[in-house]
């Protein structure tokens, strides 16, 4: 006979003769909230008490076992009882407790089971410690039971990376004791019957004393140091997995600590930020309403950018059609496709059997006409009207009704090409990043006459090619490079007035970026900033600074970056060094222009460059461009390697404070009136008191 109670609304026990089953029902992902460590400290105490099951199975229900703590609750004051405690509850239990694991079990999802006496996965499982991708450590537990468990290396490859380990290689570590076939509750059963009868093997995890590594926590120590300086948790990891060898209280207390100490930094908050907003970008209202089909996807072009955007669409299973004018072009399309796809076999990210079957579904053609039964068209040739526009004209005469028309433009007016078709509500911009396949941000871009239902199938796009898609206004440059235009100018005007190229680039990387600006502009190929400044000559604003008469004369030179082996670096033989001639044309710029270089500290350069960043950002939101502060958060942080762990420009506008940043403008508004103009919101903001933390919760 079974008899289930509730303990609470989220947390039930279900009695059958000797075995009980505990089970977590908290939607979506049975997060660990106050409720479910409260339920699930009385459900063990409780039955405990009455001491008549013989073995209890912890399961949960619906589509996962535990993700974790509730990542909602941090930064508020912490509510009892806490998780390590009700953890150590779990693993003093006179009773034996087995944990009957699906989905993905994460964080402190997977140091629940960790805490339980064994651990049996359904097939499908994965389990990780991914606190690090949110500026924490495991912080019930799992920096103490994993390395008794698995040892230290594997304990610090998963605390470290956060990466999701597979039911497979858990099992073969000793993570898991059984993998088994099921639907959870019956496994949680079968298991618990085992367990009463003696038939699966119990322990305490804390009974198991860690293997001793020093070696493997020193050389990690000082990697880490080397690699990863300004970081925070990764630190205390190792300090934490260390702790492992003395006992369960004092390790515990260790490993709390440092999470305590991760909870109150700005990385923490900035990384939660960063979490929180992938998931948001995507709440608009249209994305809420109905979708078009999206099976067959045409692409215009098979150049870098249409490669890229065929690879990507390939990779997610679509029929891609890819079109180009001539035969060369074409067949350098392919190859630049199957070089992708097999990259993706060799990243691991592309079963090698499923190679074929995804290149199968590539449609090569000389002929657009080929494209009149596809749901979309992704036009990416190169940035011409002319050529646009005649693109749209004809395929406005091909393409059945209700096919989405885009445009992979990456600064022109979509609705001027939008207004040469018949259907401007069909017309999207879908702006790519380059390399397209990998980089994960997504611009859809919405002219004035597209309809709601074309928007929404954007987002569905986004989502069946695993990007972040970001919903962003027509303007020169939408979102990313209309900011980038306007920062980048600050890294010109620094290296004008005093500050070398590589400074500037060694101050942006010690504040997180991957690359300074100057070593990406060499990775981009200098020259897509020389076409933009020559285009943009005849429009150019007299009163402004000109920021180009460095990178320009370079230009002149043939010096491309990269590619062309020289532009401010030189790249020879693997190296990388600053190039003589470069700096040789700085002084002669500066002697011309009667400009004395002066010196500018790390420090100055960061605020300047950031505090333009913020500016131009505020405008975007400002102007409506972008829907809320979070949107061009997202954009930087998936497109243009903004450090994730300062949440993006407007997260870390708010870390600075409206009243600071428009003083410093005012400051800096001395030697440039022109440049640093404070934006009406900022200045709003510093008045009220208001962040754009407050406009992320309005919108
Ligand atoms: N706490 C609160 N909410 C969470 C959550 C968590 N741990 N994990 C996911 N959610 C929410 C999401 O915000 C989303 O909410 P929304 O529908 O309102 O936008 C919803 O659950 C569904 O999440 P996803 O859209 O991400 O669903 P997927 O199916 O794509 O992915 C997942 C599921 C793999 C579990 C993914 O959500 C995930 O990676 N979650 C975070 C896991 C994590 O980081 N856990 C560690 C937490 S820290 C911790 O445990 C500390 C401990 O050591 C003390």
């Amino acid at each position: 006979m079974a008899a289930t109670r509730k303990v609470n609304d989220l947390i039930s026990i279900e009695e059958i003769g000797a075995i009980a089953l505990i089970c977590i029902d908290n939607p979506p992902v049975n997060a660990t909230g106050q409720a479910v460590r409260q339920g699930l400290q009385e459900a063990i105490e409780t039955l405990n008490s009455e001491g008549k099951a013989k073995a209890i199975a912890v399961y949960a229900a619906g589509r996962t076992f535990v993700a974790g703590a509730d990542i909602r609750e941090f930064g508020k004051p912490p509510m009892p009882p806490a998780l390590p405690d009700v953890f150590n509850i779990i693993e003093d239990s006179a009773i034996p407790v087995v944990a009957v694991m699906h989905g993905t079990a994460l964080g402190g999802g997977f140091e629940l089971g960790l805490s339980c006496h064994a651990r049996v996965g359904i097939e499908g499982l994965k389990v990780g410690l991914p606190e690090i991708n949110l500026g924490l450590l495991p912080g019930a537990g799992g920096t103490q039971r994993v390395p008794r468990l698995a040892g230290i290396p594997m304990a610090l490859d998963m605390a470290l990376s956060g990466r999701q380990v597979s039911a497979k290689e858990a099992l073969e570590k000793g993570l898991i004791d059984r993998l088994v076939a099921g639907e959870p509750r019956e496994v949680a059963v079968q298991v618990a019957e085992e367990v009463a009868a003696g038939k699966l093997a119990t322990r305490r995890t804390c009974d198991l004393n860690t293997p001793k590594d020093d070696k493997a926590l020193d050389d990690t120590a000082a990697m880490l140091k080397k690699t990863q300086a300004h970081m925070y948790s990764c630190h205390k990891i190792v300090e934490a997995v260390r702790a492992s060898y003395l006992p369960r209280t004092e390790g515990l207390k260790i490993e709390r600590q440092a999470f305590i100490d991760s909870m109150q930094t700005p990385q923490r908050a900035g990384m939660i930020h960063a979490f929180f907003g992938e998931r948001a970008v995507s709440n608009i209202p249209e994305a809420k309403g109905p979708t078009r089909p999206l099976e067959k996807v045409g692409v215009i072009g098979g150049g870098t950018m249409g490669s890229g955007i065929a690879t990507a669409c390939l990779l997610a299973g679509l029929q891609v059609r890819l079109v180009e004018v001539a035969e060369e072009g074409l067949k350098r399309g392919i190859a630049t496709i199957t070089k992708n796809i097999d990259g993706a076999v060799q990243r691991g990210k592309l079963k090698a059997e499923k190679r074929d079957a995804v290149l199968g579904a590539l449609t090569p053609s000389l002929n657009m006409g080929d494209l009149a039964d596809v749901d979309l068209v992704i036009e990416a040739v190169f940035e011409q009207m002319d050529v646009k526009k005649d693109i749209f004209t004809k395929l406005d005469g091909i393409c059945k009704d209700g096919a989405i028309l885009a445009s992979n433009t990456s600064y022109l007016d979509i609705n001027e090409i939008a207004a040469v078709t018949k259907r401007p509500q069909d017309v999207l911009g879908l702006h790519f990043f380059s390399p397209a396949h990998v980089m994960r941000l997504l611009e859809i871009v919405v002219p004035d006459k597209t309809a709601a239902d074309v928007v929404a199938t954007g987002f569905a796009l986004a989502k069946k090619l695993g990007k972040v898609g970001v919903r962003a206004g027509v303007c020169d440059g939408f979102i990313g490079n209309r900011i980038l235009a306007h920062y980048s100018k600050t890294a010109s005007y620094l290296v004008l007035d005093g500050a070398s190229p590589m400074q500037v680039d060694n101050a942006l990387e010690g504040f997180g970026f991957a690359m300074g600006p100057h070593k990406v502009g060499d990775l981009a190929g200098l020259d897509i900033g020389w076409m933009t400044r020559k285009r943009k000559a005849a429009t150019r604003d007299p009163a402004e600074r000109y920021a180009g008469d460095v990178a320009d004369k370079i230009c002149e030179n043939g010096w491309f970056g990269r590619k062309s082996g020289r532009g401010y670096y030189v790249y020879e033989g693997g190296a990388t060094v600053p190039n003589e001639e470069t700096l040789a044309i700085l002084d002669q710029v500066r002697a011309e222009k009667g400009i004395s270089p002066r010196s500018f500290t790390d420090e100055d350069i960061v605020d300047r460059y950031m505090t333009a960043m913020i500016v131009e950002a505020a405008r975007v939101v400002e102007d409506g461009t972008a829907r809320r502060p979070l949107d061009v958060d997202m954009v930087f942080l998936f497109g243009y390697g903004f450090p994730r762990f300062r949440g993006g420009p407007l997260h870390y506008a708010d870390t600075i404070g409206a009243k600071a940043l428009v003083e410093r403008i005012e400051a800096y508004a001395k030697e440039d009136p022109h440049y640093w103009q404070v934006p009406a919101i900022l200045a709003r903001m510093a008045k009220d008191g208001g962040t754009f933390a407050d406009l992320n919760k309005e919108g």
